[in-house]
């Protein structure tokens, strides 16, 4: 049955455009829904902030979305999940759909009992993730490697760049020597190195990123509030970061130009 917020947009929010790994899946599985991104370019990394602030920022951007008329919020980063999505949740009156490093998936898939997890300092560093690896992962060695500076060199200098390639170097042989043959991708930029990663991991280990579960996820939380559909697939980005200089990062990484709104909570 149709509500009065069907056709309203799904939020999606991330410090950055590592989210558009999660959105292009959302996109892929919801093509009925239309989208409003938010990248908080301007305080990126949140990796390395303190849990306090991006808890806070985490709420005012969810309050800023439902005042803007979002029928439904999609955490689509890792660090702020970790942070931030039980005050989301505990604050906001919209379905929340969160992700978290796909820990559990890659204990039932490990052969080798040792399972990699890049994401960033902060994610690891979590009560959250600490409770996930106990829950899920406690019979397998779980070998964890903050990646600092990634996220950033993604976005700033392109998966493909030396930059990248020198910190993929030192973050993700260790996981290779340590004979993780499944390994999480913990953090949304991440995936757009994705091919850089394999590279430097043997040839049969797997990756693993959340973005097609979050999609379902989605679409059953949609379901049952009687909110799916209503869209047309109209997509908007936005940031409070330089909308130029983001639209140019949005280029490189999602293969075609968009526009780039302004945007701040408030
Ligand atoms: N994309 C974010 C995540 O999934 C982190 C990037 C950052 O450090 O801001 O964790």
């Amino acid at each position: 049955m149709a509500t009065p917020f069907d056709h309203h947009p799904v939020a999606v929010f991330d410090s950055g455009l590592g989210g558009l790994t999660v959105l292009r899946a959302l996109r892929q599985r919801l093509p009925g829904e239309d989208f409003f991104y938010f990248a908080d370019t301007r305080f990126m990394p949140y990796g390395d902030r303190a849990e306090s602030f991006i808890r806070e920022r985490g709420e005012l951007i969810a309050a800023g979305l439902a005042r803007r008329g979002a029928k439904a919020l999609v955490i689509a980063c890792n660090t702020l999940t970790a942070a931030a999505a039980e005050g989301i949740r505990a604050s906001s009156a919209l379905p929340v759909v969160a992700l978290e490093p796909g820990v559990k998936p890659a204990a039932s898939l490990t052969r080798s009992g040792v399972i990699g997890v890049l994401a960033t300092t902060r994610t690891l560093a979590s009560e959250r993730f600490r409770r996930l690896v106990e829950d899920y992962a406690s019979r397998c060695r779980v070998l964890v490697q903050p990646c600092p500076g990634l996220a950033e060199a993604i976005e700033q200098e392109g998966a493909d760049s030396p930059a990248v390639a020198r910190l993929l170097d030192n973050f993700v042989t260790p996981l290779a020597a340590g004979g993780a043959d499944v390994v999480v991708l913990g953090c949304t930029h991440y995936p757009w190195a994705s091919a850089a990663i394999s590279r430097r991991l043997p040839a049969a280990t797997v990756l693993l990123d959340t973005g097609e579960a979050v999609a379902r996820q989605l679409e059953k939380r949609l379901a049952s509030a009687s909110l799916l559909g209503g869209g047309q697939g109209r997509l908007t980005i936005s940031s409070s970061g330089s909308p130029a200089a983001v639209a140019a990062t949005v280029e490189r990484l999602w293969g075609s130009a968009l526009p780039v709104e302004p945007w701040e909570p408030a």
